[in-house]
């Protein structure tokens, strides 16, 4: 299961999964995005199934659920890379814009980690990689709520893999450095962070991430070799130290 995968790096994390045997679930907001991202697996020769719910709808994600059980089985490994970016200064920040921001990057993680958990200690086996971010390391400016919301995705991560150690199911996070995704790409597009190619210069390698750089970290910490490897937030960001 990999929510947000009809974009950016979740979509990368489905193809990189497909492509090594896994049978993926692709969850969106957009459904014809979730739709297109199986039909390229399934073209590729893999198993997916594409599925349209907003992960900050307990119901729509439970109805996901079941829909993912009948079509592919229990859930085994889950991937949560939905998320939502915004710029606003601190004083700006509504209410409404503080609770959606909270809804869909925290409680969205939250529902999908507490659909899934019973399938894996059922099974024995399981592996969860949230998608957090270095800002939630560093701070970023004029993204408080961003920031508060990501810094909570650690903080569950850490805590779910404390839980779950002894049942065979590791939980950990990737905080992405920039990536050059369609999110990045519309902040720039609105001034919001700078070009691209500055940022790339500034990064100590040289160069802004990619999804594939992501999906790599993902694909290994959901591999059986991974097993002693928990709680742990895997910085996959360039270089920068943090
Ligand atoms: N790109 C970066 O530099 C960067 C850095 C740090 C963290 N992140 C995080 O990485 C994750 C993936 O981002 P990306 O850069 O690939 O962005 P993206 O916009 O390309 O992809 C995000 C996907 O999530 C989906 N989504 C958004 N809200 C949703 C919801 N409520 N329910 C279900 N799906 C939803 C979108 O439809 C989209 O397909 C996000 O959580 C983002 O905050 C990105």
């Amino acid at each position: 299961m990999v929510t947000g995968g009809g974009s950016g790096m979740g979509l990368e994390i489905c193809r990189q999964l497909a492509a090594r045997g896994d049978k993926v679930a692709v969850v969106d907001l957009s459904a014809t995005a979730a739709e297109k991202a199986a039909a390229a697996i399934a073209e590729s020769g893999g198993t997916a199934v594409g599925l349209r719910a907003d992960v900050a709808d307990r119901s729509a994600i439970d109805a996901a659920y079941v829909s993912v059980r009948e079509q592919l089985g229990p859930i085994e490994i889950l991937v949560t890379s939905a998320g939502l970016d915004e710029f606003c200064d601190f004083t700006e920040i509504s209410a409404a814009q503080w609770d959606r921001m909270i809804a869909v990057n925290l409680t969205g993680t939250f529902n999908c980690l507490q659909a899934t958990v019973p399938d894996m200690l059922a099974g024995g086996w399981g592996r969860i990689v949230t998608i957090s971010s270095s800002s939630a390391q560093s701070g970023a400016k004029r993204m408080a709520h961003y920031v508060a919301s990501k810094g909570g995705v650690i903080g569950i991560t850490k805590a779910l893999a404390v839980e779950l150690a002894p049942s065979g199911v590791t939980v950990n996070t990737i905080p992405p450095g920039f990536i050059d995704t369609p999110m990045v790409r519309r902040a720039e597009d609105k001034g919001d962070v700078p070009d691209v190619n500055l940022i790339a210069k500034q990064t100590p390698v040289r160069r802004a991430g990619t999804p594939q750089d992501i999906a790599a970290a993902v694909v290994f910490l959901c591999s059986e070799e991974a097993g002693y490897i928990t709680g742990q937030a895997l910085n996959v960001n360039g270089g920068w130290y943090i």
